[in-house]
């Protein structure tokens, strides 16, 4: 088990990594870290996060509010969206937010990450919709992206960038990195012709390997919107995904907690 000194370390490490593989430019990006219920790390604003040394990182409670800061050092002017994750996400750990070149130009075109065109991103993260444009720093990118939370794992922010969440700080930063390849990928594979996908059976094969695996987190492989509604996949799997009956549970499960959710925000619970 890491201390916070480590952990603030390895932030540290990552905001090195996000930088010099150029999925920020400057200042741009952030990260956050849950400690418990209700002590979070979180970057400072406004400086670059591959020059970052322990010192810099700060530490809020659950609604965003400073609980230590070093002079000089404010929270991160996202952590409103990196709350909202938390909060919806009871499973997440750790929140990344970068732009990283391939994956923004997407989101800047509005094309979600859909297509189903190498093993490791479908198993590892599916497809990666798009949030809705909201203003930085603002409560319209909370509300846009939690309109994906309990579906993926992975979201594009239109015009902004990307979000990737996971159980820990390594896990959410590689899962931003396989978006980002993933993002090249199809980028360049469309620039040289028509990508070929996958078909239906050797959809339903990677993913088996998924369930197989027993990864963590939110995945079409378990849950998808749409073949829970009886519509035709929106997300390449095919609808296989809602076929096995514990996939079907977990899904119903999801959608009880989203509406309890909904509910008991509307009564101001
Ligand atoms: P902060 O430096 O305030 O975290 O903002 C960087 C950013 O990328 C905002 O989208």
């Amino acid at each position: 088990m890491q201390n916070e000194y480590e952990i603030k370390k390895e932030m540290c490490e990552i905001g090195k990594r996000v930088y010099n593989r150029g999925m920020v430019a400057a200042n741009d990006g952030n990260f956050s870290v849950k400690l418990n219920d209700n002590e979070f790390l979180c970057t400072p604003t406004g400086v670059s996060k591959g020059f970052m040394t322990p010192e810099y990182i700060c530490k809020v409670d659950a609604k965003g509010n400073v609980l230590q800061a070093n002079k000089g050092f404010r929270p991160s002017s996202e952590i409103k969206m990196h709350m909202r994750v938390y909060q919806e996400r009871p499973d997440v750990n750790s929140v990344v937010h970068a732009h990283p070149l391939y994956a923004t130009t997407f989101a800047i075109c509005g094309i979600p990450l859909t297509q189903p065109i190498m093993p490791e991103a479908v198993i590892a993260l599916g497809c990666v919709p798009i949030a809705k444009y909201g203003t930085p720093s603002t409560m319209e990118i909370p509300d846009a992206v939690s309109e994906h939370l309990q579906y993926f794992d992975a979201v594009l922010l239109e015009n902004h960038g990307a979000l990737a969440y996971s159980d820990s700080l390594l896990s959410a930063y590689h899962k931003m990195e396989s978006l980002e390849f993933y993002a090249q990928l199809l980028y360049q594979s469309k620039m040289l012709g028509e990508p070929q996908e996958f078909n239906k059976e050797q959809m339903d094969k990677l993913y088996e390997i998924r369930r197989q695996m027993g990864l963590p987190g939110k995945h079409p492989a378990n849950v998808c919107p749409n073949a829970k509604a009886g519509k035709p996949s929106c997300h390449s799997c095919g609808g296989s995904c809602g076929a096995a009956a514990p996939e079907a549970a977990t899904a119903d499960a999801d959608l009880v907690a989203s509406i309890t959710k909904k509910v008991m925000d509307q009564l101001g619970l």
